[in-house]
């Protein structure tokens, strides 16, 4: 049976809906302070009161930030040390996804991807990695997804930001495990969040995510695995068998292929 891990202080970002909320639920029985951040305020406050009432002795901080714009990455750092925060487990995880051709798309939601999804989740563990080593270590969770693995038309920048989290992540997990500091990756494949009807353009246009598919796992299952992985020290955690799968195919084909069978993946006109 696997220990149950501890953390004194836990952060997750993203914490509002998806797996950021799931991640919140399943870490707190597992630590004695858990910060919760994103930008929808009156979500964290109730999931703040809904996991207070749960857990006896949990305290939970409720952080609202828009983690795209540096100023409230600054005040969430300062509010951080202010309160005597300091997390031993990070979990990067807010980030968002933009569908569509990337000369038609608009310029401020590449803009917003490129800050949420790789320039906060640089900025996070740049800031509380150091701290995190001279109290002794401790653990960064950071998602990207499977779409890191390939170049995606249509998903464009959204893919290139998750190559960059897992690039960034395995050079991370080197330097860092001097300091007693495992970092993980998760790579999930597609799971029934809000992260479909964000990426979606307008109404009634496409997500890129496959309406049914054998790759959905649910976000309980995704999120437990995550934790389990990063409680076993693993590199990376792509959740559910068919996505690793996927994941193991892709990583043995020679990149023409992946070029032959992205070119010919139905794209979002036809
Ligand atoms: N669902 C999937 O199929 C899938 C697959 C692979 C990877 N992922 C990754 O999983 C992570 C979580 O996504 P999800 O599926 O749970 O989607 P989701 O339900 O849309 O949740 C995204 C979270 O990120 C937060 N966020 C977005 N923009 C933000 C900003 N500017 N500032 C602060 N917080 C922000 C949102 O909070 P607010 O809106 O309240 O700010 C929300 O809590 C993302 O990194 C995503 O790329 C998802």
């Amino acid at each position: 049976m696997e220990s149950q891990l501890i953390y004194q202080t836990a952060m997750v970002t993203g914490a509002s809906s998806g797996l950021g909320e799931e991640f919140a639920r399943q870490l707190g029985s597992r630590c004695g302070t858990l910060i919760l951040v994103a930008r929808r305020e009156e979500r964290l406050l109730a999931l703040r009161e809904e996991l207070m009432a749960e857990h006896d002795g949990l305290r939970v901080e409720a952080f609202a930030a828009d983690l795209s714009i540096d100023s409230d990455l600054v005040s969430l750092l300062t509010a951080l040390r202010t309160k005597g925060l300091f997390p031993d487990l990070l979990v990067n995880n807010a980030g968002l996804g933009d569908y569509g051709e990337f000369t038609s798309s608009d310029w401020s939601r590449i803009d917003q991807m490129l800050q949420v999804n790789i320039r906060a989740l640089t900025k996070l563990c740049h800031a509380i990695a150091p701290v995190m080593g001279e109290l002794g270590g401790g653990s960064i969770l950071n998602v990207s997804s499977l779409a890191g693995d390939i170049p995606i038309p249509d998903f464009a920048v959204y893919a290139a930001t998750k190559a960059y989290v897992s690039s960034f992540s395995e050079a991370l997990r080197i330097e860092l495990r001097a300091a007693n500091i495992n970092v993980t990756m998760m790579c999930p494949g597609p799971i029934k969040t809000e992260f479909g009807d964000v990426a979606r353009r307008e109404p009634g246009a496409s997500n890129g995510l496959p309406k049914e598919s054998f790759f959905y796992i649910d976000k309980h299952q995704a999120v437990s695995e995550a934790i389990s992985a990063m409680q076993r020290g693993k590199a990376r955690c792509y959740p559910g068998l068919p996505v690793y799968a996927a994941s193991v195919v892709l990583g043995l084909l020679p990149l023409a292929i992946v070029r032959l069978i992205m070119a010919t993946r139905p794209r979002q006109k036809d």
